[in-house]
């Protein structure tokens, strides 16, 4: 297996399945950390730095309080706007990642061009993670969703999932790529407008990706047990910004209701959502047994512990 320590965490199409097992084995060791509520002293000597050039709540945040935890420092921005990136000058990802390496040892970016954060590991000589990129790729969200699958069933092998949403989303492409390390088969639900695009598809034939789609959730939520849902209703991930506007109301093909899932899913099912979520979820979901959101939430900050542990040569 590779060593992590250095390592840019780009894309989950690099991840061999042995891999992940290491990243969820580190996971396990650094959690009663985050269930405690204790700061460590393993990063005690280092720095994350944060460049976003999106919002974000859950994923800057998440790597945030994983470096605290560890006992690390934490320096960036969460507004391009105040970066000369983001005024007249628009200053490249090259000229800025030549800056933010020097002011840190680990860089988290979010982006809104795909492929940014390639370029900036191109530069940089400290490792990037990628916070995700347009509609590219969210390879710590599908990392930590596969960690919550993993501890709430006990394996992941076997497992049947269905994902519904906007497949053009980075979570989408993550999971997919993901998946294709483990005997998951998978069905994907989505409007025909935001579908899986013909060259994802082929490719992920190429990768023996066991995958089906369907038209609505009623046609295959029965045999799922792993119910992965994003919006269909969602701002458009290539601009650095959108300010709330009119929208319309999730389709009932895309929607997880209580009705839903008391009636057809399988009572051990669970149900993730990265959020933020529009109506696909209805709140009266939250306190149903197949909820796993919240936990997904903890399971985040664990996750991107893990993470800054290995590329940062502390756990090997
Ligand atoms: N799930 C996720 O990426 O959330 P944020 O946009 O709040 O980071």
């Amino acid at each position: 297996m590779r060593s992590f320590a250095g390592r840019d965490i780009l894309s989950l199409k690099d991840f061999e399945r042995e891999e992940f097992f290491r990243i969820f084995q580190v996971a396990k060791e650094l959690e009663p950390i985050a269930r405690d509520r204790r700061n460590s002293t393993m990063l005690a000597e280092k720095t994350l730095v944060t460049a976003f050039y999106q919002p974000s709540t859950r994923t800057r945040l998440a790597h945030e309080a994983a470096m605290h935890r560890l006992g690390g420092h934490v320096t960036g921005f969460s507004d391009a706007k105040m970066t000369r990136a983001g005024d007249w000058y628009q200053e490249s990802i090259k000229d800025t990642v030549k800056m933010l390496e020097f002011y840190g040892d680990v860089i988290v970016m979010r982006h809104f061009q795909q492929g940014a954060p390639m370029e900036a590991a191109k530069w940089a000589s400290v490792p990037i993670i990628n916070g995700g990129d347009g509609w590219g790729e969210h390879p710590t969200q599908i990392l930590t969703d596969l960690y919550t699958v993993l501890t709430e069933k006990g394996h992941l092998d076997g497992l049947k999932w269905v994902a519904v949403g906007d497949m053009r989303m980075r979570t989408m492409h993550s999971l997919a790529y993901a998946l294709t390390q483990f005997d998951c088969p998978i069905t994907f639900v989505a409007p025909p407008d935001k579908d899986l695009t013909p060259e994802f598809k082929a490719e992920l034939k190429e990768y023996c990706l066991n995958f089906k789609e369907a038209e609505h959730v009623d046609q295959c939520i029965a045999d799922a047990d792993v119910i992965l849902v994003e919006p269909v209703v969602q701002p458009d991930y290539t601009k650095s910004r959108q300010e709330a506007g009119e929208h319309g109301l999730t389709p009932s093909n895309y929607k997880i209701t209580r009705e839903l899932l008391s009636t057809k899913a399988k009572s051990d099912a669970i149900l993730l959502h990265s959020l933020p979520r529009m109506d696909e979820i209805p709140s009266d979901v939250d306190i149903t047994r197949w909820s796993r959101y919240w936990q997904e939430a903890f399971n985040g900050v664990v996750m991107r512990m893990a993470l800054l542990a290995l590329v940062l040569g502390k756990m090997e």
